[in-house]
């Protein structure tokens, strides 16, 4: 099975629009060149969320960049994966944080041979061959690094930097942005970048998903095991959302590294310490996350409780 099929497949699972995936599928053009293959991401597992992927699918074919908005361990990075596949475009990432800046993304000179050339950056390459370029963390980008972006982002869809050749959008090219609304040291994102996106914002994570997710990565765990994890993740949850707690421990990630450890041979009360309540270093803080695992995860459960 191809990697779109994959994608196809399991989108009709979630009953999304079916014009939707079709015109996905038949978007673009097939590559040939095996460098450009090697980008288009092979998806590891399916980003669940209806309205979510029509939104996307839907602004994408429509020549739109996207702003994927949501809480850590969301899915996003999952879903612009799972975008490329499914349209069967090139992946190149750039990651945005303070040393980020234009020459990063576009290029930097350097010299070959002893000429000076322009050693392109992951920016100039999308854009040359209609890739989808991945934002990562785009709310702690510097002015410096945005300008430059901003006539690649709208109708121009140009790259244009003094000193540099003038570089036309390949018209496949598109940009997912990603970011997260409580890291530490995010800023308001500047409104003229905000403009240029479709803004699709991802909410908290609900019992159903959690549990499709849970089943698709622990076949071999028990139900009722695993709805113990998930309540556990659910109710840290809800304890961050009235502000009991902080968001640290509420970590879709260290719930299922917690899982793959158990699996693994480590001891549940252990797995659970380093991959939940070891999270947050405030003691009073800790002492709340390790009553809710109590209540969840029972002090004398083995492996055995948990996977076949
Ligand atoms: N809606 C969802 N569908 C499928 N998987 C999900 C979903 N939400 C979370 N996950 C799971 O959560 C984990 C983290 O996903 P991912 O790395 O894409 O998150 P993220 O939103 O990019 O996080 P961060 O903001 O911390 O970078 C993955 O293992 C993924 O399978
Ligand atoms: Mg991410």
């Amino acid at each position: 099975m191809t990697d779109s099929s994959y994608i196809e497949n399991k989108l009709k699972e979630q009953q999304v629009s079916a014009g939707l995936i079709r015109d996905a599928l038949n978007w673009g053009r097939k590559e040939t060149d095996p460098v450009l293959i090697d980008r288009i991401p092979k998806p590891a597992g399916v980003f669940y969320g209806k309205e979510i992927w029509e939104m996307c699918i839907a602004a994408i074919l429509e020549g739109e960049n996207i702003l994927l908005s949501g809480p850590k361990a969301s899915g996003k990075n999952v879903l612009a994966d799972d975008l490329c596949a499914l349209f069967g475009r090139p992946q190149w990432n750039a990651s945005f944080h303070v040393n980020t800046d234009s020459s990063t993304l576009i290029g930097t000179d350097t010299f070959i041979d002893n000429e000076v050339k322009l050693r392109r950056g992951s920016v100039y390459e999308c854009a040359v061959h209609g890739g989808f370029g991945v934002f990562d963390e785009i709310n702690m980008a510097k002015n410096d690094a945005l300008v430059v972006l901003h006539s690649a982002l709208d109708y121009r869809k140009i790259i244009d930097v003094p000193g540099y050749e003038k570089i036309s959008l390949d018209p496949l090219t598109r940009f997912i942005g990603t970011m997260n609304y409580d890291y530490a040291g995010t800023r308001e994102l500047n409104e003229a970048l905000v403009s240029r996106f479709m803004v699709v914002d991802i909410p908290p994570i609900g019992t159903d998903i959690l549990m499709k997710i849970l089943h698709d990565d622990f076949p071999d765990a028990k139900d009722k095991a695993l709805e113990q994890f998930a309540g556990l993740f659910l109710d840290l949850q809800e304890k961050a959302e009235h502000s009991e707690i902080s968001t640290k421990s509420v970590d879709l990630r260290g719930i299922l590294a917690a899982l793959r450890t158990i699996r693994r041979g480590l001891s549940p009360q252990a797995a659970v310490k380093i991959g939940v309540s070891g999270k947050t270093f405030d003691q009073y803080e800790k002492e709340i996350v390790e009553d809710v695992i109590r209540l969840r995860i029972p002090e004398d459960w083995t492996r055995e409780e948990i996977f076949e």
